[in-house]
């Protein structure tokens, strides 16, 4: 194993022992194969290559202040790669055999865990892709499902510090009845443009307003959105392009733990001048404040630009203590490995 700087961990790839592994072929799945080369060999005419049968997903194990692993949620990240795969006409993982999958390759390089107190956890990142061979515009034959692991830090410098957002009007991530509430990869990449065009500017992350309208507020590139009011309801859109946000859900659920009054409604982009807070939230991202939204010439600034708010800050240490087991899970979400 190589010398890992625990501390000094980011949002990067990194090799470690082996991924596991599964094809659909005939009708049914094979028998998990834990893979130690990172490469993978397929057919030149795969529908995930031609006409992006893909599926992906994001959540975390972490090292408890027990010494124990625990993952977050894992159930509910196989609900929807079993609902994207349903959209995409790909086959379906079982939730059961999903979380399986998850528990195995964790345990079986439990030792890329980073430890507790360094702030780290392991992304783990399922991947379902069509792998059989069509030139016809059709769903494959054959699939492979696998899940591979990496230890990381934070996803933008600084973790907690508040970042500055940019709505770029001449693109949209998500057509009205379009595939946003999905996880598949033409989202991003049909981010990535406006993505590195904020970034030139200055910026690093994007928000993405309703593609019919550009009336309302639908979600950041890589998470989803969160506002405050002045009188503490959590606010978050209601949209059916949105992608449904595990780390969103659980937040929900834990402002109303809290006794917030939470809100899933429509967002005009009038109102975000009004919140006493905004962030983004995701499971790469956690909890991350937003100081400033540019639009055009117009400049929304939100609460301190160096500190996140009270209430996001509380949000924060609320989930953060569940998955570091600090705080009782009472909504059974983490799950043993
Ligand atoms: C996640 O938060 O896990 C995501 O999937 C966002 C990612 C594209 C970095």
């Amino acid at each position: 194993m190589q010398n890992i700087d625990w501390n000094g961990l980011t949002f990067k790839y990194m090799d470690v022992r082996c991924h596991i592994r599964s094809v659909w072929r005939d009708g049914k799945w094979s028998a998990f194969e834990f893979v130690e080369e990172p490469c993978f060999r397929m057919h030149i005419a795969a529908t995930c290559l031609h006409y992006g049968q893909e599926a992906f997903e994001g959540l975390k194990a972490f090292r408890c202040k027990d010494g124990k692993v625990r993952i977050f949620r894992p159930a509910a990240n196989g609900k929807r790669m079993f609902d994207t795969a349903l959209r995409t006409c790909m086959a379906q993982v079982p939730i059961d055999m999903f979380v399986d999958a998850v528990q195995r390759i964790v345990q079986a390089n439990e030792d890329f865990v980073p430890p507790y107190g360094t702030g780290g956890s392991m992304y783990i990142r399922p991947l379902l892709i069509g792998t059989g061979a069509q030139i016809g515009v059709a769903p494959a034959e054959e699939y492979t499902f696998l899940v591979m692991v990496m230890p990381v830090g934070t996803y933008y410098k600084g973790g907690l510090q508040p970042v500055r957002a940019l709505i770029l009007d001449d693109w949209d991530r998500a057509a009205p009845q379009g595939m946003g509430d999905v996880k598949v990869g033409g989202n991003y990449a049909a981010s990535l443009y406006a993505h590195e065009s904020a970034k030139r500017a200055g910026y690093p992350v994007e928000l993405y307003l309703d593609a019919k309208t550009h009336r309302f507020v639908e979600e950041f590139a890589t998470s989803n959105f969160i506002g405050i009011t002045r009188d503490g309801t959590y606010v978050t859109p209601d949209s059916r392009s949105v992608l449904p946000g595990v780390t969103s859900n659980t937040l929900q659920r834990i402002a109303a733990d809290l006794g917030m009054k939470v809100e899933v409604r429509p967002i005009p982009f009038e109102e975000i001048e009004t919140f006493a807070e905004v962030a983004a939230c995701g499971t790469a991202v956690v909890v991350t404040p937003i100081c400033e939204i540019t639009r055009g010439t117009k400049v929304i600034k939100i609460g301190d630009p160096n500190a996140c708010g009270p209430v996001l800050q509380k949000l924060y240490d609320t989930v953060q203590g569940i998955q570091y087991g600090l705080l009782p899970d009472t909504h059974g979400w983490c799950v043993e490995v």
